[in-house]
């Protein structure tokens, strides 16, 4: 069942007609060069068959070993940037307690998680080596070109004290390599020491890997219950996959972001008003910013957590430079059940909503945001998620990365290369070999 549906009456009053029928007529022509993988970029293509066409194998492999590291480890550590990690860190933040890390093994029934290698700080893998001496952990290095110096830098960092802690044979038990399967550092090193290896498939790129084993197996060591990811996110692929713009939200979504970036409003903001929603919103900003900000083109994505934000950004979204929009994913059914206590004193005057849920009180500040919104000239979508669940998170991972491909196409650019990364990285690796 479609657990995601588009509301777009905080759209229409921006929009004309005529813009929606042009732009329903680009996104036809973008989903043919899908199909017919006529498109820029066509041998990356992969992700769009993985949830319908799983490797079986593999999904074994990710539970049996699943099983090992929840034995063996407090700890798991995921080593990855990019693509790389914040998938996985997404959907376990959205299903685990707020306080996972700071609960017991038995309160979590899972490792400890922590996401690693996606930075450069040497303050956090100090604190991090330090962190682990006196825990036993395993360690999930995830890179499909095997060598990003953050990632790289942390696992030798980290393999060492696994060494120094278990001995290599045994610290080889506890090592589960996620890479390219053919080639690289890594996967040759995976070999070389027998590493449990996981492959990233060669036609799917970092940023769409999320339903690969870079976030399925960090999700089995969660206990989250992957398989139900994978088919909503199969589910999505048939019913996001129909050509009649006006039947398909994730087709709909694309022409509006985009009939609002060729009207100027070039900067999106991807709102939520659950907290657990922020590496979401990280995972959606690496998606499309890599896959849109080329050729001197491309929509901003940007994110804000409600209502927190409304008290940093909220000025400038309702007062500021009209070049902005919207997207707000809303979570219709919060299972939380927390209600607000009546007080017999009634000593902050709040009595007037005593045993209303947390949610009802949330859910008003999102009505009269979005109404604020629109009435401050801010188009607004809204992404109605019915239910916090598996299924349906599967199926909003595919509709963004449908809907990333195809606004990559309106734009006229490869939406699955990321030639800018390099800069940065040639500069940095040629100071760190300079001889000075
Ligand atoms: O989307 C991408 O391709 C990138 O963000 C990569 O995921 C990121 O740069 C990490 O690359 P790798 O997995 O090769 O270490």
């Amino acid at each position: 069942m479609q657990g995601i549906f588009l509301e777009d009456d905080g759209i229409k009053p921006f929009i004309t007609d005529e813009e929606y029928e042009g732009m329903c007529k680009r996104v036809e022509q973008a989903h043919d060069m899908l199909e017919n993988k006529s498109g820029k970029g066509s041998d990356m293509l992969g992700w769009i068959d993985l949830p319908a066409n799983r490797d079986e194998e593999e999904i074994e492999k990710i539970k049996k070993c699943a099983k090992r590291i929840n034995k063996q480890a407090d700890v798991f550590v995921v080593i990855g940037i990019g693509g790389s990690y914040l998938g996985a860190k997404a959907i376990i933040d959205l299903f685990d307690s707020t306080f996972s890390n700071l609960q017991t093994y038995s309160e979590r029934k899972h490792p400890q998680i922590i996401f690693a290698g996606n930075n450069l700080s040497g303050k956090y893998l100090r604190n991090l080596v330090e962190y682990l001496e006196d825990k036993d952990f395993a360690i999930n290095v995830i890179s499909k070109s095997g060598s990003t110096l953050e990632p790289a830098v942390t696992f030798r960092t980290l393999k060492v004290v696994l060494e120094q802690k278990y001995g290599e044979v045994m610290a080889a038990s506890r090592i589960y390599v996620t890479t390219d399967p053919e080639k690289g550092i890594l996967h040759d090193l995976a070999i070389k020491n027998e590493y449990e290896m996981f492959k990233i498939p060669k036609d799917v790129g970092g940023r769409y890997s999320v339903l690969t084993a870079v976030g399925l197996l960090p999700m089995a060591v969660a206990n989250i219950n992957f398989e139900d990811v994978l088919d909503g996110a199969q589910f999505a692929s048939f019913v996001f996959n129909n050509k009649d713009v006006s039947n398909n939200d994730c087709y709909k979504y694309a022409a509006y972001r985009n009939i609002l970036r060729e009207s100027g409003k070039d900067i999106e903001l991807l709102a939520s008003y659950e907290p657990s929603f922020q590496y979401f919103i990280e995972w959606y900003k690496q998606l499309f910013g890599e896959s849109e900000g080329k050729d001197g083109k491309g929509i901003f994505p940007a994110g804000v957590n409600f209502t927190t934000d409304l008290h940093s950004m909220g000025q400038w979204i309702q007062d500021g430079k009209r070049n902005i929009f919207e997207t707000v994913i809303n979570v219709q059914v919060d299972r939380s059940l927390t209600y607000l206590p009546e007080l017999e004193d009634n000593f902050d005057n709040l009595n007037y909503l005593a045993g209303k849920e947390i949610d009802y009180i949330n859910k008003q500040a999102f009505k009269g945001t979005l109404k604020a919104h629109v009435d401050g000239k801010v188009p607004t979508m809204v992404i109605n998620l019915e239910d916090l669940t598996e299924y349906n998170i599967g199926q909003l991972i595919y509709f963004f990365e449908k809907a990333c491909a195809i606004s990559g196409y309106l734009l006229g650019v490869n939406p699955f290369d990321q030639p800018g990364v390099e800069a940065y990285k040639k500069n940095m690796l040629g100071l760190l070999k300079s001889k000075e």
